[in-house]
């Protein structure tokens, strides 16, 4: 494997840890303030993004490339209200599109197919997790200030359940 390509994939799996810890955070902060639905939400979301990490490691293994784990950063985000963190999240999403984004462009330039074709997973799940961030902002801010409104969508946000991703490796 390409020595860039490696060294990409290998920061990836820090960066999907990362992700998990800073969504842990924000269920952390909703569960703070008594919305245990977006709470759920967000634990939910923090098990998928291990999820990630642990194919960006398989994957490596199986290239018989080597995995060298790093510290995860401090989630350091200030919340002053509940849409600052829908807000942080779509950010954060856009950000790991880019990193993906990046990967996929390093591989594609030394023809490292089989790296591309494992980034085609997340290069569709990046689109849906944006797509989920801002329907998240969308909802809050049609019904994030009726108090009965944002009781129904907490209870909705309460009923997502954990799945396994569907790229098995
Ligand atoms: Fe692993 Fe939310 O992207």
């Amino acid at each position: 494997m390409d020595a860039k390509v490696h060294e990409l994939l290998n920061q990836q799996i820090n960066k999907e840890f990362y992700s998990a810890y800073l969504y842990l955070d924000f269920s952390n902060y909703f569960k703070a303030v008594g919305l245990d639905g977006f709470a759920n939400w967000y634990m939910i979301q923090a098990q998928e993004e291990r999820d990630h990490a642990m194919l960006f490691y398989t994957y490596l293994q199986n290239e018989d490339m080597k995995v060298a784990l790093d510290a995860i950063a401090k989630p350091d985000k200030e919340f002053k209200c509940h849409m600052d963190v829908l807000e942080a999240g779509l950010e954060h999403e856009e950000y790991v599109t880019s990193l993906i984004n990046d990967i996929y462009g390093a591989a594609y330039d030394v023809r490292d197919f089989r790296t591309m074709q494992f980034l085609d997973w997340f290069v569709k799940e990046q689109g849906e997790e944006e797509t989920n961030a801002k329907d998240l902002i969308t909802k809050m801010e049609l019904f994030g200030s009726d108090p009965k409104s944002l009781y129904m969508l907490n209870q909705e946000l309460s009923t997502r359940v954990y799945t396994a991703p569907s790229l098995v490796l």
